[in-house]
């Protein structure tokens, strides 16, 4: 396990360091355009983003949209008005910028979808993500290694908190993972006891983490009141998972369930290391943002764009042409070395 994490962490920093000094187009300048401050990581990647595309020599307008898509269609129209050279887009809902994109067709301005994919337009030219049916099949083998499902007797309980119907990563994480569990639920080893399976019945909206923690604590009052335990609950990512930590604390005396959650953020890393979430896909958004500066660069100066998938993103209009970077997991064992060794936090923000 150890060797395969040092063999990850020493993948990202090569891959890091090769893309960090990209030539840029002089002066050119890029609209980033983040959905949200309410969570870490888009802060994270905001910021990722604003550093390493100023080192790269370009001027950055980074704005973020308070998860309100009119503000998004708002600030990229801004942004195309303003004349930037490329616009990053992470979509609030991937359907609703149609109108943003068609200008920035009109305006020649090449577009690359930034870890969300923009839906139903053929002005999007690149797409740069983690591989997100991955990150749901990591957890998913997670839950089924930790409860060894295919030796194990069980039945187990299992809950399910998936993500925003608006974001098409979404269906990719809770595909990715069902993929995985559902011949044990077939078999009758996974017990979903709420009968809540289907992707729309387990969704939350704008990934909330109030709206994960109510209808966590309705499940708990209505199934899990009278002794029974849950045994997994699988979360699509850390906002949800945090919700569901919250109801659990506060709604539930039974043995403590597995939990998968994805991101790293500080509250969930804190709680992976108290026990209170098994784990968290580790999305390191330095690569993220490193690859993208090094897509604009390649947009800008004419050469070939950097992509390693053609086939997978349709976006009901056309297939968009992708990088996918890898993720992997992250627990109380190894959060170390991939959280702290390699720089992503200090010690001292996981206190
Ligand atoms: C991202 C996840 C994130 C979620 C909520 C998804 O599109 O890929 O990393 O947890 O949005 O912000």
């Amino acid at each position: 396990m150890k060797k395969k994490v040092f063999a990850a962490f020493a993948l990202c920093a090569a891959l890091i360091a090769a893309m960090a000094v990209p030539v840029a187009a002089e002066g050119e300048s890029v609209g980033v355009s983040m959905p949200t401050k309410d969570l870490q990581r888009w802060n994270q990647d905001g910021e990722n983003m604003q550093k390493m595309l100023t080192e790269a020599g370009y001027e950055v307008d980074l704005q973020f949209a308070s998860n309100d898509p009119a503000t998004q269609l708002n600030q990229i129209k801004t942004m195309i008005g303003n004349g930037c050279s490329v616009l990053v887009i992470s979509a609030i809902e991937g359907d609703s910028l149609g109108e943003a994109l068609d200008m920035a067709a009109e305006n020649d301005i090449p577009v690359i979808a930034y870890d969300r994919l923009l839906m139903s337009s053929d002005a999007v030219s690149y797409y740069a993500t983690f591989d997100n049916y991955m990150v749901g099949t990591v957890q998913g083998t997670y839950i089924k290694d930790a409860l060894d499902l295919d030796n194990a007797e069980g039945p187990f309980n299992l809950e399910i908190t998936a993500g925003d119907p608006g974001d098409n990563n979404a269906t990719y994480f809770y595909n990715g993972a069902i993929d995985v569990l559902k011949p044990y639920i077939d078999e009758g080893k996974l017990v979903v006891q709420s009968g809540q399976i289907d992707f729309q019945d387990v969704a939350t909206p704008q990934w909330k983490t109030e709206t994960a923690q109510s209808r966590a604590e309705n499940i708990l009052s209505s199934y899990y009141a009278d002794g029974t335990n849950v045994d997994v609950w699988l979360c699509s990512n850390d906002s949800t998972a945090l919700g569901v930590e919250t109801a659990l604390a506060a709604n539930y005396d039974g043995e403590y369930p597995i939990i998968t959650g994805q991101d790293c953020d500080i509250e969930n890393t804190k709680n992976m290391i108290a026990g209170k979430q098994s784990m968290s896909v580790f999305k390191d958004t330095r690569t993220l943002a490193a690859q993208v500066v090094k897509m604009v660069t390649q947009i800008l100066n004419g050469e070939e764009v950097d992509v390693n998938d053609t086939e997978t993103y349709d976006n009901g209009v056309i297939v968009v042409p992708s990088y996918l970077c890898e993720p992997v997991f992250a627990d109380a064992n190894n959060y170390k070395e991939l959280l702290i060794d390699s720089g992503y936090y200090t010690e001292d923000q996981l206190q």
